[in-house]
């Protein structure tokens, strides 16, 4: 998710799950031609496993990026074809490109030649007002040919016209029915639902008929709800002790990027959720995003929050 599954997020969540598949953030391949390659793509071995999705429609660029991600480490590529923005529309890819299957298929055969690791495909299951199944089956369909074996289901249609991306999140209406439809003309493929996933239970359901479930938002903002899922889809307990111990995981890893350059002030935003529904959380919220404390130590912070969390806020005075 653009702004918010960076790699320190992504290690954050980590923390809180062994199994589950991270993804980063839609990175073009315009910024990998002609930006900084190590930005984009750096991210800690801990991570693992870690998918870099694309944004992209070009197949030689795509390929070219492709190549890259698998020599930087990742363990799946995966095309964007379910970002309505219009600056994605202008760059003719993300959701738009579901009207060109053809397009995308070759898209994935190039990326399938130039790596050893699944190239797969997050999408939507309609543009605009096509509610039809049959276009997302075919989509699926002609895509499945060129070698992709994963798809990702966002289970609502994207509105390229009068919604903005953030609308297009709530605003089409969620159609479970229609991916597990595509379970069901598929079996072959691995198909992942997505969208409107909050509960465990949901999660189970779904699951009931598809092969995987991709939890965005959920997962963001109340990070401690993925802790218990490990245990419940996976067969093992998940890593994390207790938010306690997440928490002083975070400051180490945090004493690290600041070692390298990096504040923990950008770090710790992605961690805000950990104690939501928890006495003093907002207390606890508040020391970690109090931008006077952006020159201490990541150390100091944590004591400040955690001292906030056992009682009223203290009077912070600037570094
Ligand atoms: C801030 C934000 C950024 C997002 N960026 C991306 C992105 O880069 N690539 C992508 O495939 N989906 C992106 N999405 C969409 C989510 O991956 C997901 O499909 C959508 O939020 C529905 O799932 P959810 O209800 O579990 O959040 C983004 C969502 C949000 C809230």
């Amino acid at each position: 998710m653009l702004d918010w599954t960076d790699r320190h997020c992504r290690f954050f969540h980590r923390l809180l799950s062994r199994h589950a598949r991270l993804y980063t953030e839609m990175v073009t391949t315009g910024a990998l031609l002609h930006g900084n390659v190590p930005r984009h793509l750096d991210f800690d071995a801990a991570e693992h496993p870690v998918a870099l999705q694309l944004g992209g429609s070009d197949t030689a660029e795509l390929a070219h990026a492709a190549r890259l991600g698998r020599q930087w480490g990742y363990d799946e590529i995966n095309l964007n074809c379910g970002c309505p923005s219009e600056r994605v529309q202008r760059g003719a890819f993300g959701a738009c490109l579901m009207a060109e299957p053809q397009l995308v298929a070759d898209c994935v055969k190039a990326m399938v030649d130039a790596v050893d690791i699944p190239v797969t495909v997050k999408h939507r299951i309609g543009i605009d007002r096509v509610e039809r199944y049959e276009f997302v089956r075919d989509f699926v369909g002609t895509v499945a040919e060129a070698g992709c074996r994963v798809f990702i289901v966002h289970a609502r249609n994207a509105w390229l016209q009068g919604l903005s991306p953030k609308e297009n999140r709530d605003v089409p209406p969620l159609r479970y029915e229609l991916v597990y439809q595509l379970k069901r003309e598929f079996p072959q493929l691995t198909i992942a639902i997505n969208g409107g996933f909050t509960h465990e239970d949901a999660v189970r359901q779904a699951l009931a008929h598809v092969d995987g479930v991709m939890v965005g938002r959920e997962a963001y903002h109340n990070p401690w709800s993925i802790a218990a899922w490990d245990a419940a889809f996976f067969g093992e307990p998940g890593p994390a002790a207790d938010r306690d111990a997440v928490e002083e995981a975070m400051v180490a890893y945090m004493e690290r990027q600041q070692a390298l350059g990096t504040g923990w002030y950008g770090i710790a935003r992605h961690m805000l959720g950990l104690r939501n529904g928890q006495p003093g959380a907002r207390r606890w919220r508040q020391a970690w995003s109090d931008h006077r404390m952006k020159d201490r130590s990541a150390r100091e912070v944590w004591a400040v929050a955690r001292a906030a969390l056992a009682g009223p806020a203290l009077d912070v005075q600037p570094a």
